[in-house]
């Protein structure tokens, strides 16, 4: 198992470039599967979950066909296995992205239910009440989910309104992509308006799919007969660019990210700011200046463009060395607090109520040793690490290779002390 070493107490100077969104990546790259021709995306990251992907699709007789670290052809002609075993599945939950595509394409799934996680039992009954709604047959046994539109006219999905009760990511993605090649129209109500999905869709219609309301709550899907690769580049990070920008503002440094778009992190610029971080932008990179102790923020996450889930915790490590209080409300999860008791091995002061933390702003951390849970909580760990006293060991660090490219590369560059420990 990998560590992560760092020595506190360094100011991040300079310039980091983003990569590719992982969130972005995972469902296009799923999306290949509704392709005859070969699709071709660039600005791939470099993650674990990515090749977990590929691996899965390889499984089904895609021609993954590699370019470089961030580069890829993914040939989706020639399909022998319409089937996601639990073994993969387990190790990424993103892998029910494949059920959409599957039952659209060919009419046929077995994806094995994706197991629990850290950060709560995260259901995909959304995803398949969806499928259903579009005439999908649809049982669950021996921890499968058997899919089929065998009964259906032309054996094709048909279109349908479907309202979605939560905002799901990957509910919307999945559903989107069936629709794409459903009979007929289909209305997404509820919609997720994510920018990794709006990357999604964008992929799709350049792919010959008919899509409008993009980006908002109303997505509709005109149903075509077939959809052909094409070349696509998949958005930066604002996850990965949010972490870096935490922590230029945390380590009192100033930071350049390039390939960073703060159009699509309003809310956490706006939070970064009220902490009174300086952050200036232009259309391709965001520049967060330090200004000293920061103060405490309010943060309560909500579906994009709301603060976003996926930043929460590193805002928490923001609170811990901030003048003040500030209120953590996690409205997404239920269970997206396991760093805060890694936060108190670092001295944090943190009360947990419910989906509630308050954090009282300590005077400094000192260095220990921490283990991470799951990936946004290991990135929040890296932040408390980089501005703790001392050294600190961050141990089962594989969650953050699972989501940040090149991590320790990119934090030395900008002068930080860390160390892989192997
Ligand atoms: C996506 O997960 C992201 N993953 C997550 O990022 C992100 O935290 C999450 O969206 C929220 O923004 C990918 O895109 C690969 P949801 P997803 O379906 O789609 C409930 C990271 O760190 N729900 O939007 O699985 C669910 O339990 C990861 O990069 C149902 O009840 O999340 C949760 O409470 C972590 N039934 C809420 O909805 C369903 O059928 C939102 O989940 C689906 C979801």
């Amino acid at each position: 198992m990998d560590k992560l070493v760092i020595e506190g107490g360094v100011p991040l100077q300079g310039e980091v470039t983003v990569s590719g969104a992982k969130n972005a990546a995972l469902p296009i790259i799923c999306a290949a599967l509704l392709a005859e021709t070969p699709l071709r995306l660039t600005s791939v990251p470099a993650l674990r979950d990515v090749g977990t992907t590929y691996h899965l699709l390889e499984h089904m007789g895609v021609q993954v066909s590699k370019e470089g670290q961030n580069a890829v052809t993914l040939d989706a002609s020639q399909i022998t296995s319409h089937e996601a075993p639990y073994e993969m599945v387990k190790t990424m939950r993103a892998s029910i992205l494949v059920l959409g595509p599957l039952l659209a394409r060919f009419g046929h799934a077995r994806v094995s239910l994706p197991g629990g996680c850290a950060i709560g039992s995260r259901p995909v009954d959304l995803h398949i009440k969806g499928l259903k709604a579009m005439g999908a047959e649809i049982h669950i046994e021996h921890g499968y989910i058997e899919a089929s539109t065998a009964h259906l006219p032309n054996k094709r999905l048909q279109g349908a309104r479907i309202f979605m009760d939560l905002v799901t990511v990957t509910g919307t993605e999945n559903l989107m992509m069936a629709a794409a090649l459903a009979e007929g129209t289909t209305v997404l109500e509820n919609a997720a308006r994510e920018p990794e999905v709006v990357d999604m869709a964008e992929c799709l219609i350049k792919m010959g799919a008919r899509i409008e309301g993009v980006g908002t709550d109303v997505i509709t899907v005109h149903g075509v007969e077939r959809l052909k690769g094409t070349e696509h580049a998949i958005i930066c990070d604002r996850i990965e660019a949010g972490t870096y920008m935490v922590a230029a503002a945390m380590s009192g440094g100033k930071v350049k990210l390039r390939n960073a778009r703060a159009d699509l992190l309003d809310a956490v610029i706006e939070k970064l700011r009220e902490a009174g971080a300086h952050v200036e932008h232009d259309s391709d990179s965001i520049t967060v200046t330090g200004n000293g102790r920061l103060k405490s923020v309010n943060i309560r996450t909500a579906p994009h463009p709301a603060f976003p889930t996926d930043m929460q915790a590193q805002f928490m490590a923001l609170n811990t060395v901030a003048d003040g209080a500030g209120h953590v409300v996690e409205t997404i999860f239920e269970n997206r607090f396991m760093h805060v008791q890694e936060m108190q091995r670092l001295g944090a002061d943190i009360h947990v109520e419910g989906n509630t933390a308050i954090v009282r702003g300590v005077d400094h951390l000192d260095g220990a040793t921490v283990m991470a849970t799951d990936l946004r909580a290991s990135a929040s760990l890296v932040l408390a690490a980089l501005v703790a006293r001392g050294e600190t060991t961050i141990e089962r660090i594989y969650h953050l290779d699972r989501g940040y490219e090149k991590l320790e590369e990119k934090l030395t560059a900008l002068g930080a002390k860390v160390r892989r420990v192997h």
